[in-house]
């Protein structure tokens, strides 16, 4: 069957052969692959910025945010059984004794960094048309979410991100009163963080660079939250024009923005960064007022990668509340769908918001 892989050493993205995979072991689940989709991990793993073949292989079958089918299980799988939508979670656990997040269930808080990413680092990923996979790794979707499961696994970044910021606000020896949250970035991630927030009640701004009449900004504005272009107002006049917010949810990966990010914050307030930026990044920051107010304001800063389970389960609940409350705007996050071997090219140009490979389409 067919597969999409990065070759690194190659320097090339490439349709390839691969075999069926079999059902092994007794907690095995053999699935067909419904829908794959693309986010900047997967293009920066195609220009060769990032990601990992598997130990002794010259390739990596690229794709992390899946959504697939139960085919056949294992004897001894008891969750799930053939006819469910899954949603597989990308990380799997580092193989130290000692890891006690790896061990507990949690290889998103892995401590040695040995942990590996389906897709992204020593483990192939789902950009093919039947994958195996232990029932461990499987979030169990309804049927009723199928045309926008596939935004699952991106959800679960900022599900992690806002549930962490909920613990802290609730950690705090008062009620907090109404909220006002800021996203910074207008990308599928950012977008799902802004419906997040405005599911949970925030006033909501969306930051980002994309004009006031963007598709982008359109969608901001069809939830009901406000968008505001970087173009036209620097991050310092943010300020004067938008407030101050209570929650700074970052999701761009652009140096600046995340060490501005605490000039926006209320005191109390609370940043998020999900943004992934280059090792190389550099950014000027006034560290003398920055670091008086964390202090002097109570600030909490801090980052979330990847998601466990609990944080799946999050994601679906939130995306169920998305599609009661405006099914039409998450529909409009998927921008453009293709086949397999439109991958290449559609890696190297984005289109849109998201971009989703449907492994049954027609050519
Ligand atoms: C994925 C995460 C992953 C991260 C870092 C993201 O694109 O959604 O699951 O942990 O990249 O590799
Ligand atoms: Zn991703």
């Amino acid at each position: 069957m067919q597969a999409i892989a990065v070759f690194p050493s190659q320097k090339r993205v490439d349709l390839l052969d691969i075999p069926e995979p079999q059902l092994n072991g007794r907690t095995d689940v053999l699935l067909k692959v419904r829908e794959v989709g693309l986010c900047g991990t997967d293009r920066e793993i195609s220009s060769f910025e990032y990601g990992t073949p598997p130990r002794g292989s010259d390739h990596l079958v690229l794709g992390h945010e899946s959504l697939a089918e139960v085919v056949e299980v294992g004897r001894e799988v008891r969750s799930l059984k053939p006819g469910d939508l899954v949603v597989a979670m990308v990380r799997r656990p580092c193989p130290h004794p000692d890891c006690r997040p790896c061990r507990g269930g949690r290889p998103d808080f892995c401590v040695t960094g040995d942990y590996t990413e389906r897709g992204i680092k020593g483990a192939d990923g789902f950009l093919t048309y039947y994958v195996g996979e232990d029932e461990t790794y499987l979030v169990r979707v309804p049927h009723a979410l199928a045309e926008v499961a596939v935004l699952v696994e991106p959800l679960t970044v900022v599900a992690k991100a806002s549930d962490r910021t909920q613990s802290i606000f609730y950690g705090l020896p008062f009620e907090p009163g109404p909220q006002r949250g800021l996203v910074l970035g207008a990308g599928p991630i950012g977008l799902l963080g802004a419906m997040v927030l405005v599911a949970d009640g925030f006033e909501t701004v969306v930051y980002s660079r994309d004009s006031e009449q963007s598709k982008q900004a359109e969608l901001v504005r069809s939830l009901g939250a406000h968008y505001v272009s970087s173009t036209s107002n620097p991050l310092e006049s943010l300020r004067e024009s938008s407030g101050e917010f209570d929650v700074v949810l970052e999701a761009v990966g652009f140096a600046p923005l995340m060490v501005g990010a605490t000039q926006v914050l209320k005191p109390n307030g609370v940043v998020a960064l999900t943004g992934v930026p280059p090792e190389t990044a550099t950014a000027e920051l006034k560290v003398g007022r920055g670091l008086r107010n964390l202090v002097l304001r109570n600030e909490v800063v801090f980052g979330t990668v990847n998601a466990g389970r609990r944080d799946h389960l999050s994601a679906i609940h939130h995306l169920e509340q998305f599609m009661v409350l405006f099914p039409q705007s998450v529909r409009e996050l998927i921008t453009h769908r293709a086949r397999l071997d439109e991958v290449p090219q559609m890696l190297k140009q984005k289109q849109g918001i998201k971009n989703v490979v449907e492994m049954d389409r027609a050519a």
